[in-house]
């Protein structure tokens, strides 16, 4: 009987298509259904800011070098990764993050919440050369980071892009884009001021590759890293999490 109705369906073109449509919408609908509920599953953080130029211009490089081929930016809910690398990734921790670097290979760490887990001195010295501080790495070292100067003529655009995507750039941010990368890797100038007031106070301003005379694609890249998991502190409220994220524990 089960062949006869196989047999059935395959001579008639027009039941063969039917049964397939079906087929393939059952799929589609259990992917889809999750989007239909997306402004209730995904969290509240109203303290969450935005990624600044630099900041974003170091997401820039990290895209670039492929650091994403190795490191995933997503803690799952297992125990043994929130033990490891803290709280669990929540959805609205990635609302600006375009594209997503989620990743699903880890040859080395997530680094999902990395930011204020070293100093800015340590990614330096990793990167430039990652066997000085962890022997045993097999990553590779990316020294010239330091020696190139950070474009910047076009993070104004980059911006711009970035909100017509729906990220809440002001007119105010757009404008001062290049300024601001400047200002926030050379505190102690009048550029540095401006960055924590387009962007808020816990906008970490530092010379993070130790030279103020000019901004690096190296001070881009740490800016980046040391944001990452700080944007908001939604993980910490709505988990089980005791631990405070880094910047609140001084
Ligand atoms: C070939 C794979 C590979 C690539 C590509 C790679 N890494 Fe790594 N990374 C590793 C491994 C393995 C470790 C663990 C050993 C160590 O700390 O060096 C690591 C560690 C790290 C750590 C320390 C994480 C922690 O919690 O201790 C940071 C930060 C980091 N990498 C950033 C980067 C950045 C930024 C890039 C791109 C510029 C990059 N990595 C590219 C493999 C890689």
């Amino acid at each position: 009987m089960p062949e006869m109705f196989h047999r059935k369906i395959e001579r008639s073109a027009v039941l063969f298509v039917l049964a397939i449509i079906a087929a393939a919408s059952v799929g589609g609908i259990i992917e889809i259904a999750p989007l239909f509920t997306i402004d209730e599953t995904v969290e509240e953080a109203p303290d969450m800011r935005m990624y600044t130029p630099l900041e974003l211009a170091g997401r820039n490089i990290y895209i670039r070098e492929g650091c994403y081929a190795c490191h995933s930016q997503m803690i799952r809910t297992l125990r043994d990764e929130v033990e490891r690398y803290g709280p669990y990734s929540l959805a609205v921790e990635s609302r600006y993050d375009r594209p997503m670097l989620w990743g699903s290979k880890r040859t080395g760490p997530d680094l999902a919440r990395v930011g204020g887990k070293y100093s800015d001195f340590w990614h330096v010295a990793h990167l430039t050369n990652p066997r000085d501080v962890v022997p045993e790495s097999n990553m590779p070292a990316y020294a010239f980071l330091a020696r190139n100067q950070l474009r910047t003529e076009d993070l104004r655009d980059h911006l711009a892009v970035q909100r017509t995507l729906g990220v809440p750039y002001t007119e105010e941010m757009v404008e001062n884009a290049a300024r601001d990368a400047y200002g926030q890797a050379t505190p102690d100038t009048d550029f540095a001021a401006g960055v924590t007031e387009r962007y808020g106070d816990a906008t970490q301003v530092s010379a993070f590759d130790g030279v103020t005379t000019h901004v690096t694609e190296m001070d881009a890249l740490v800016a980046y890293l040391q944001i990452l998991g700080r944007l908001t502190n939604a993980a910490y409220r709505d988990t089980a999490a005791t631990e405070k994220p880094p910047e609140a524990q001084d």
